[in-house]
This record gives structure tokens, sequence and C-alpha cells, in this order.
């Protein structure tokens, strides 16, 4: 149940997140951005906060208004009972009041995002999900959860724009490779010349 998924979040954020967001989730002013209010942990399609952890984020992103450009290192070792166990208990600390994440979502989005290796651009994220990043609308009651079969349909909803990031993954391993490729002529021509002089 979320409130117990809200529980052991609370472990997961204090021993993993806090250190960088701190406890009271406004982060630090110009490295760090606050996850309270942030339209990022709190958007509407769930597969935002989740592929951050599972990735990582580096380069310029806008929270809030506020510019910041830094590095958040991936957190794909934690399981993804503990990732969506953290997202929950964020999206519900603070002044935040978004809908739960499931370990099963998180499954989901793990799977489709495998051949992924780099870290997200904040630009790329906003691309998925047509230019813009929307915040779920937030609940009036800080700690009331949705009744089971609205969460039903905010996770098919969720399923779809899962399968939506990974039918757009294919595009960054497209340029990898290419650039691979070129870095294979480049090694294969150095060789080369560096025999003809040896000759
Ligand atoms: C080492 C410091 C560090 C740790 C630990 C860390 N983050 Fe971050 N996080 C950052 C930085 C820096 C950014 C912005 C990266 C950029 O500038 O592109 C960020 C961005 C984010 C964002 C998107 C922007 C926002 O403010 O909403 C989310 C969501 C987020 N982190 C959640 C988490 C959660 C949840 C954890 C714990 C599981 C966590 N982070 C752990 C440093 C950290």
């Amino acid at each position: 149940m979320s409130q117990e998924s809200v529980q052991r979040g609370a472990t997961v954020f204090s021993n993993i997140c806090a250190a960088c967001h701190q406890p009271h989730g406004r982060g630090m002013k110009g490295s760090i951005p606050p996850l309270d209010g942030s339209e990022w942990l709190n958007a509407k399609v769930k597969g935002i906060p989740v592929s951050i952890l599972l990735k990582g984020l580096e380069g310029p992103i806008t929270v809030k208004g506020e510019k910041f450009d830094n590095v958040m290192p991936s957190k794909a070792t934690l399981s993804d009972q503990q990732i969506a166990d953290v997202l929950t208990y964020a999206r519900k600390q603070w002044s935040n009041n978004s809908s739960p994440i499931t370990a099963e979502y998180v499954t989901q989005v793990r799977a489709s995002l495998v051949n992924r290796k780099k870290p997200w651009t904040s630009q790329e994220l906003k691309s998925m999900v047509g230019g813009k990043i929307e915040k779920e609308e937030q609940n009036s009651s800080p700690f009331s959860y949705k009744a089971p079969t609205t969460l039903e349909v905010v996770n098919k909803a969720d399923a779809l724009q899962a399968s939506t990031i990974a039918q757009m993954t294919p595009q960054v391993p497209q340029s990898e490779s290419s650039f691979l490729f070129i870095a294979v002529v480049m090694i294969g021509l150095m060789k080369h010349i560096h025999r003809e002089r040896h000759k």
C-alpha cells in the first residue's frame, strides 16, 4: 500500500537523496534543484522522475523557474521497489501531493531503457513528452491516496507513456553507434599510418 511505501521511501530518502536535495527538499541555491514543488518530480508522466533515477541527469535544467547546470549520478543500483518508494515518498512530502509510483511501473520503465547508457539531459526528457514538463494536478489533502480504480487508470496511461519513451530511446543509440563507427574507422586509419611509418 502507498502508506507503507511512503514510510519505506522516507528511509531511502534520508539515506540517499537528502545529502544533496536536503531534508527540507529545497535543494541548494545555484547547485542542487528543489524537489519541493518541482514539476520534474511531480510530473504527470511518472516516467520522467523514474527515468532520472534510473539513468541520472546532467547539463542545464530549469526547475520552478530557476536554472541549474550540474550532474546527478544514476541511482540504478536501487531496486525497483526502492525507487518506487522514494519517489512515492518525495511526491507526497513538503508541499507535494502527487500520486504514488508502483514498483511494477519502475520495472517496466527500467526494461524499456536497457539500451540507454548515458545520463539524460533535461532537453531529451522534455522532447519525450511533447516539449513541456507538466506537473500533476496536486490533491488538496497532504496524505490522501487515490482509490485503486483511479490508480489503475493512471497506471494504464503511464504504461502507454513508458512505451513512448521506449520508442524514443533508439534515437540516442543510433547517434552513439555512428560515433562509434567513426571512432573505429579512425583507430584503423591511425594503425595503418603507424605501420606505414615503421616499415
Ligand atoms: C550527489 C547529489 C545528488 C543526489 C544524491 C541525488 N540528487 Fe537528484 N539531482 C541532483 C542534481 C545536481 C540535479 C540536477 C542535475 C542537472 O543540473 O542536470 C538533480 C535532479 C533531480 C531531479 C530533477 C529536478 C528536480 O529538482 O526535480 C529529481 C526528480 C531528483 N534529482 C530526485 C532525486 C532523488 C529522489 C534522489 C534520491 C534517490 C536524488 N535525486 C539524489 C543531485 C543529486
